[in-house]
């Protein structure tokens, strides 16, 4: 089976109500844990590539992965660049058969965020490729000193649903991720916090009204860095906040009813992958064998994935509508 295309799965999704799984990819291992997981809840899902993976593991090595995960599954799968940072980039994504590419110009005033995206649009739509625009600063770990700073959330700058239509009419991008309290890393919240859900409703209809139709949305940052796998890479020599938090899963659910179509997940794999491996070199000081550990890890998860596509994005079982 080929890629399938990223608006077929947004039509789909769209339709059926659901949110598509966009995870992040790095290695084989991750690879295979989010595949295996879609192919068992029969979920489609996004694969996410940024531009740190595509430094980290080459683009040619991801490229020839996904075409191997792609030919062994029969899952529809849509390949995207994540948080690209310049039209050169997003060019060579598009060059190089992506799905879709987010152009992130969200650090700019307006005006040459619209002026980024919209010659990023032209491009991509000349070559059948979807692009995610965004609008708004997420806040945390992405803007301000967060995650590197031992921080929480802080500052950023909410999207408002006017200037969201303004944009979308401006750039013509095909979906747009919106701030709405949500922020990237395992350090987005001290204690209980949760997302502006009444923006997101603002900008669904805003965007309604102004004749965009059942308009895409994506939330970026949506890992709820769960409780569990902090504690147990804590348990295992990690040294992490054990009070930070992510964003309540519930909120993700609502916001998929409200029309987040796309979902970002990367920090949560991430943690799995490292709880894992902790708790192997642990247990196991003298395993130096690296399938001892990443398989583990693979397997972390992939369990992971499974209940995330299952109970929180419902698009298992959607695979094949
Ligand atoms: O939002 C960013 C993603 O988690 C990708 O992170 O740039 O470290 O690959 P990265
Ligand atoms: P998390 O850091 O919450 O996983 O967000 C990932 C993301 O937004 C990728 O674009
Ligand atoms: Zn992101």
């Amino acid at each position: 089976m080929p890629l399938t295309h990223t608006k077929d799965l947004f039509a789909k999704a769209l339709k059926g109500k659901y949110a598509l799984g966009a995870f992040n990819v790095n290695n084989m291992e991750l690879l295979q844990a989010i595949i295996e997981a879609c192919e068992e809840e029969k979920a489609p899902v996004m694969l996410q590539i940024s531009k740190g993976a595509r430094q980290y593991a080459h683009p040619v090595y991801l490229k020839k992965l996904i075409e191997a995960a792609v030919s062994l599954s029969n899952i529809p799968i849509a390949v995207h660049l994540d948080h690209g940072d310049s039209y050169e980039l997003c060019k060579e994504c598009i060059d190089e058969g992506f799905t879709s590419v987010m152009i992130d110009a969200s650090h700019e005033p307006f005006e040459k965020n619209v002026e980024v995206c919209k010659k990023v649009v032209d491009y991509a739509h000349k070559h059948n490729c979807v692009v995610e625009g965004e609008l708004g600063m997420l806040v945390g770990a992405q803007h301000d000193d967060g995650e590197e700073g031992g921080g929480y959330s802080k500052g950023g700058c909410y999207t408002h649903p006017d200037e969201a239509v303004e944009f979308v009419r401006l750039t013509g991008v095909d979906s747009l991720a919106v701030a709405i309290g949500n922020s990237h890393g395992a350090y987005k919240f001290k204690g209980e916090q949760h997302l502006d859900l009444d923006r997101l409703k603002a900008i669904k209809k805003a965007l309604l009204d102004a004749g965009m139709g059942d308009y895409p949305l994506v939330l970026h940052g949506a890992s709820s860095v769960p409780k569990d796998l902090v504690t147990e890479i804590n348990k295992y020599g990690g040294k992490m906040g054990e009070e930070t938090a992510g964003v309540p899963e519930a909120d993700i659910e609502i916001a998929r009813r409200v029309g987040c179509t796309k979902v970002n997940i990367d920090t949560d794999l991430r943690l799995a992958m490292t709880a894992a491996i902790r708790k192997v070199f642990a247990e196991n000081p003298k395993e130096f064998d690296p399938r001892k550990y990443l398989a583990p890890a693979r397997t972390k998860v992939k369990e992971l994935v499974r209940h995330k596509v299952r109970d929180v994005l419902c698009c298992a079982g959607h695979a094949f509508d």
